[in-house]
């Protein structure tokens, strides 16, 4: 029940009380000492932090280091430069050596519920030696970029951390991007070596990881890039069920299994088996320490012209960041069992299925499925089967699961769980409440976290324990975060108000740099306003100093809490040659959030067909992703555009949602066109 709190104006959630009795952080007073020492004497705050950590050498300057104004100079953050460490050092061999090396760190959890697995930190690290002495070999060195292809199975955990021990970066690419955007992803880090897998089945749908990986790399060979090896999961066959189960209720479990040989693009010379590499692979493997500055991974992310962008985290900052808001954001001890459903190809995986939890020695269940197989109560069974007590999924899934009624939530027992978390998107009050009331039991604190791929770790976000929530606010900054929000002009807005969300200066897991072009990191995310880190977000500051992120305010959409810049969308239909021109928007869509609407200009005239409309959904799909799909094809005889040229894609997104009221349009040089727009309309969003 939402109450009322003495100095604040709206209804609140209070911290459940059991879980605000044993929290970290117990109360606001307690989170704005906190929050004041993290901001007056950072150093003092983050270096006590940093003593639970292993460092072989420490800090040689100043602790942080930094320059956030572009008319000063070149855009740097540095954290503890000097220091010596290695991420998987203190992943897993310092919990091993202090004793807790029998300690379950992962439940793994197939897509079939008969496939299951546990991993101790001990079996990780013995694995991790392995898999490092295999890279080794293959003539991986510190600083060397490794691109890892692979469905959400214990060997990417093994991959990852083994790059750690190494000093390697790796770059991972989500399993579901199609072969063109990970031969993008391959060619701008100039990976040398690839990690995947045969394949994976993703409810009923079996995903041809290696035939897809082929392809990719011979789009790199064609584009002067050789990837000289490859090594190889054999996952399918260890399965339980080589072909899917039937469904209950599911009307496509019908369907025949494709055959699929993924030995048939072999290439000897460069492909082998993990399990063949492994077998003869020495036990020990040699930490390389490297400088809290070292790279430690790269992630793409939309970029709004388009071009990807290979966000680049180091080590020590990003190490004491991730570490830090996973024990605080979802109040983590030593006895909860951790679920985090994102995929490792996402940032939340990086940070909140990998690094953040296992630096805290906990214990997490690995999830290779989808929430709705084989049946639509896979997530409440799985948090009863493991007793979950702090749960971290994504609106998109919230709402999907909220459609299939409250029937399949209350047959299980969900006892365990006390945090429920939410990322990726603006989650809807109707959604949080859902959340709140169904599945927590109204006995679970609802952490609404907003960050980034840039960020590497919560920057706003609710402490379980403390905060009194507002459903659809990411209430209050993380310790050593400072927003503010700016009006076009840069002028900052004190109090209640909107405007453009930025930061004032560096955490120590924001980003470095892009890869390979530091320039577009300065232009992209602090030319804009001098002196802050700019999110590309808008939000609301209100009465209480809550802050509402609003959404983007650039040419980005968010499908499911996938980030797609509609450059790249449109890139990819244009290229079909019926299609003359083309604008993406955003238009809102009840499961996904945003959905993709595209306008489409055939050539002299060409027929807006059935076909042609499948023909674009394909080259989305080819290009980037299915899930990068178009939602709505609209047939548009002309676009509006100004006097310049440019398309005004704010009138776009007015008529996608169907609302007359276009706002000024005297900058528009035909408006005849727009009649006709909203005549074509896709009368139905979805
Ligand atoms: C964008 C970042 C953070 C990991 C997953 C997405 C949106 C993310 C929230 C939230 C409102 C949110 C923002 C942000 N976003 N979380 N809790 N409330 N918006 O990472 O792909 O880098 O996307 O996702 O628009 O800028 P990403």
């Amino acid at each position: 029940m939402a109450t009322h709190v003495e100095g604040l104006t709206d209804e609140v959630y209070l911290p459940p009380p059991h879980v605000a009795e044993e929290a970290h952080c117990s109360s606001m007073q307690q989170y704005d000492k906190l929050y004041q020492q993290s901001i007056e004497e950072p150093e003092a705050f983050w270096s006590r932090i940093a003593e639970q950590f292993y460092w072989q050498e420490q800090p040689a300057g100043p602790f942080c280091d930094f320059n956030f104004d572009a008319s000063r100079g070149r855009i740097f953050i540095e954290w503890m430069k000097g220091a010596k460490t290695n991420m998987c050092y203190n992943c897993l061999d310092r919990h091993v050596e202090n004793g807790r090396g029998d300690q379950v760190a992962f439940y793994w959890e197939g897509n079939e519920p008969a496939d299951t697995a546990r991993l101790t930190y001990s079996q990780l690290l013995t694995r991790v030696q392995r898999f490092g002495g295999v890279l080794h070999r293959l003539g991986v060195r510190s600083g060397d970029r490794v691109a890892i292809y692979m469905p959400m199975i214990p060997e990417l955990l093994v991959a990852m951390l083994a790059c750690a021990r190494i000093g390697a970066v790796h770059s991972i690419v989500f399993a579901g991007y199609s072969a063109d955007a990970l031969a993008d992803r391959i060619l701008d880090a100039r990976c040398r070596i690839a990690l995947t897998a045969d394949g994976v089945w993703r409810g009923n749908k079996l995903i041809r990881l290696k035939e897809i990986t082929d392809r990719a790399l011979e789009l790199c060979t064609e584009r002067g890039h050789r990837v000289e090896r490859v090594v190889v999961v054999r996952h399918l066959p260890r399965l339980h069920h080589q072909t899917p189960s039937t469904a209950v209720g599911d009307q496509n479990s019908a369907q025949t299994t494709p055959q699929y040989d993924p030995q048939a693009g072999w290439d000897a010379d460069r492909d082998v088996w993990w399990e063949d590499a492994v077998s003869d692979a020495p036990e020990r493997c040699d930490v390389q320490w490297v400088d809290a500055e070292h790279p430690l991974f790269m992630l793409y992310t939309s970029g709004s012209t388009g071009k990807p962008k290979g966000v680049l985290h180091t080590t020590a900052g990003y190490m004491l960041y991730v570490a830090t808001t996973f024990k605080y954001t979802f109040d983590y001890h030593p006895d909860d069992v951790y679920w985090c459903t994102a995929d490792i190809g996402w940032i939340t995986g990086h940070s909140y299925v990998t690094y953040g939890p296992m630096l805290n020695g906990a214990t997490s269940v690995m999830f290779e499925g989808t929430p709705f197989y084989p049946t639509g109560d896979r997530m409440w069974q799985i948090i009863d089967k493991y007793a979950v007590t702090k749960f971290y999924t994504a609106p998109t899934a919230i709402r999907a699961l909220m459609r299939l009624g409250d029937d399949l939530v209350l047959r299980h027992s969900r006892q365990s769980l006390k945090v429920l978390g939410s990322v990726g998107e603006p989650i809807n009050p109707e959604a949080w409440l859902w959340y709140h009331r169904v599945v927590g039991g109204g006995r679970c604190a609802v952490v609404d976290t907003f960050w980034q791929t840039e960020t590497g770790g919560h920057v706003l976000t609710p402490l379980p324990g403390a905060t009194p929530t507002k459903p659809g606010s990411a209430c209050r900054p993380f310790f050593g975060v400072q927003p503010a929000l700016l009006d076009e002009n840069g002028v900052e807005i004190a109090g209640e108000g909107e405007g453009y969300l930025v930061f004032r200066r560096p955490w120590p897991g924001i980003m470095r740099t892009v890869y390979g072009n530091h320039q577009r990191f300065e232009t992209t995310y602090f030319k804009k306003f001098n002196g802050f880190y700019c999110t590309g977000d808008g939000a609301r500051r209100d009465a209480d100093g809550y802050l509402w992120v609003t959404g983007r305010i650039d040419d980005m959409l968010n499908v499911s809490g996938h980030l797609i810049s509609t450059a790249q969308i449109e890139s990819a239909l244009i290229e079909h040659p019926a299609v003359a021109e083309t604008a993406v928007v955003a238009a809102p869509h009840s499961v996904k959030g945003e959905g993709v609407y595209c306008f489409v200009t055939t050539k002299d005239g060409r027929p807006w067909t059935e076909q042609l409309q499948k023909e674009l959904v394909l080259k989305v799909r080819e290009r980037i992703a299915p899930f990068a799909a178009p939602d709505y094809l609209q047939y548009a005889p002309g676009l509006p555009k100004t006097r310049s040229g440019k398309i005004m894609r704010r009138v776009l997104r007015k008529i996608a949602q169907n609302d007359r009221d276009l706002g000024d349009v005297s900058t528009m040089a035909d408006s005849s066109v727009i009649d006709l727009l909203f005549q074509h309309r896709c009368q139905h969003l979805k």
